[in-house]
């Protein structure tokens, strides 16, 4: 059974992740603003809002509706995320704009005669979550920005009305899903050519449709998307497909602002995406738990350190699952799970020389499994100082794949992070999650962690990454890379990465990565090692001492640093 799903994963993670590619990157370094997203036009409208005198969160609404625009898989105004905004004068905030289950949802909305149905919370209109972006960017603008909503919207509407040029990995990208586009009429129009071409790098890809919706919002805020023409669309389309959300819903959303979780470490304070991010438990957990060892004498991605990271994330994610959920719903046991004595006491059974079996550790279910791999990453820096941090997506690549006609863009499949079937035992014989388990009105988990990290007060880091749990993963060591090994930020951000999540028991490492000696090590110890497609794509920011702001791209993904 584990070792099917294995393969789907691999199999998945092949046909909806960018690999690596093999450009190289080189760090870029800046004075005065630096945008790092997943792609070039993002990047560049960030950076003009910047020099335009925008700051960092009037340029970071810029690039959510920008992505909206050019990177359909992920970016969005039909899905949500998480921003973290950390200013000169050392406020932190974080922003919480994750969509949220209809009233009309159930806890059991995906079983069938007693088996949970993942098709249904993958693909199509049930798998629809109440969207929280366009909410999330008019809080966010009306509370940091400098900037009128209107003007930092326009470059997405132009490029939307007058369209861009397809990437061949745009290209490629909606051409692998054109047969799921088809089954939904309006996502045929929109991200198909309407016959049996494909499309070609090079194609002039014009959005008039969308160009409209943005016009709206410009105009009307959020009441420009969750009521009028907008909301009789999205409300027309659950008519379509017997979907779930009511105007109701739509009126009621509300992003939220969140206290952010800190972690501190080597005399770094990382501020962290609070729950329903589970990145900022998990990652403060891995830290407590491994910062008695010896991590920069075992040397950077050798077996021992691997080992013990590892052995880290293992337990962290154990608790992950059972734990975690939307704190407006469940209590969480939050000061346990961040105390030293508790992690202390995780890390009571580790052994240098052998791997833990999962099997003995308590807690958790494989929930988290089969996430997607997409969503999208960007941070940002402006010139005094403030940062931003926002990791946002639709789920998987495309979201439900259904459009709004006439509107013209995607809704999110994200109903799929909540717990598939709560209380029944998994395929490994575990009961949990109920923490996650589907209610009305409640945000499903996450794994998305944008994080800002501050040395003496400023700005050092800016980090986050695409990659569902791996997300977790990944960010953690773009921070170790820097904080332990002293990398600088090309570097931190392109080493090999590995993975481990509790289940399944193994650890999932850089297809390019680890060493033969290293694997080889780490097998003698207990471990199962699984080869990887990219182990998350992170956009980082890395801020020298004398103020320089350095580009971290990913060199998995297609991503890009703008900067003056
Ligand atoms: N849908 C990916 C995540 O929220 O982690």
């Amino acid at each position: 059974m584990a070792f099917t799903r294995i393969l789907l994963l691999a199999f998945t993670l092949l046909f909806t992740t960018q690999t690596l590619t093999a450009q190289v990157l080189t760090s870029k370094s800046y004075g005065n603003g630096i945008v790092v997203s997943a792609d070039y036009h993002a990047s560049e409208i960030g950076k003009q809002i910047l020099q335009q005198g925008g700051n960092a969160v009037d340029a970071a609404v810029a690039v959510q509706f920008a992505l909206a625009v050019t990177l359909p898989r992920a970016g969005n105004i039909g899905g949500g995320g998480f921003m973290v905004v950390h200013l000169a004068d050392g406020e932190t905030n974080t922003l919480d704009f994750r969509e949220k289950a209809p009233e009309r949802a159930t806890r059991n909305m995906y079983v069938r005669n007693g088996e949970f149905k993942s098709d249904l919370s993958w693909e199509g209109i049930l798998a629809v979550g109440v969207p929280g972006t366009v909410d999330g960017m008019v809080k966010a603008i009306e509370r940091y920005g400098r900037m009128p909503l209107d003007m930092v919207i326009q470059p997405a509407i132009k490029l939307a009305r007058e369209g861009y040029t397809l990437s061949y990995t745009q290209a490629q990208d909606l051409n692998n899903h054109k047969d799921t586009f088809k089954k939904y009429q309006a996502s045929a129009r929109y991200f198909t050519t309407g016959d049996s071409t494909l499309f070609e790098e090079g194609d002039l890809f014009v959005q008039e449709d969308l160009a409209q919706t943005l016009e709206r919002i410009a105009r009307f805020g959020r009441e420009g998307f969750y009521s009028g023409p907008v909301a009789d669309a999205i409300v027309n389309e659950m008519s379509r497909y017997r979907g779930l959300i009511s105007y109701r819903d739509l009126r009621n959303y509300e992003s939220v602002w969140r206290e952010p979780i800190v972690a501190d470490f080597l005399g770094y304070k990382l501020h962290i995406m609070p729950p329903p991010s589970s990145g900022s438990v998990a990652i403060a957990q891995i830290l407590e738990m491994i910062d008695d060892y010896p991590l920069a004498e075992m040397g950077h991605n050798s077996a021992e350190y691997v080992h013990v990271v590892s052995e880290a994330m293992r337990r962290a994610f154990a608790d992950r699952s059972y734990y975690l959920g939307d704190p407006d719903f469940i209590d969480i046991p939050m000061e346990e799970l961040l105390s030293e004595e508790y992690n202390n006491d995780r890390m009571a059974s580790f052994s240098a020389d052998q791997a833990t079996t999962s099997e003995s550790l308590e807690h958790g279910e494989i929930t988290g499994f089969l996430e997607s791999s997409e969503t999208t990453h960007f941070s940002i820096v402006d010139k005094d100082g403030n940062a931003v941090s926002v990791t946002t997506t639709l789920n998987g690549s495309f979201g439900s794949h259904v459009s709004v006609s006439g509107a013209g863009f995607l809704l999110n499949n994200e109903m799929d992070d909540f717990s598939a079937q709560p209380g029944e035992p998994n395929a490994y014989g575990l009961i949990g999650a109920e923490a996650n388990a589907i209610e009305p009105g409640k945000r499903m988990l996450s794994s998305m962690s944008p994080t800002i990290v501050t040395r003496d007060g400023k700005v050092d880091m800016v980090l986050g990454a695409a990659g569902g749990p791996r997300i977790i993963t990944a960010t953690l060591q773009s921070f170790l890379n820097k904080a332990v090994f002293g990398m600088r930020s090309q570097q931190a951000t392109a080493q090999p990465r590995f993975h481990h999540q509790w289940l399944p028991d193994m650890i999932f490492f850089d297809d390019f990565g680890l060493s033969p000696d290293t694997q080889q090590a780490l097998e003698e110890r207990g471990h199962r090692l699984f080869p990887m497609p990219g182990i998350g794509r992170a956009h980082n920011i890395y801020v020298d001492q004398n103020g320089d702001l350095n580009s971290g791209v990913d060199p998995r993904g297609d991503g890009h640093a703008s900067g003056y």
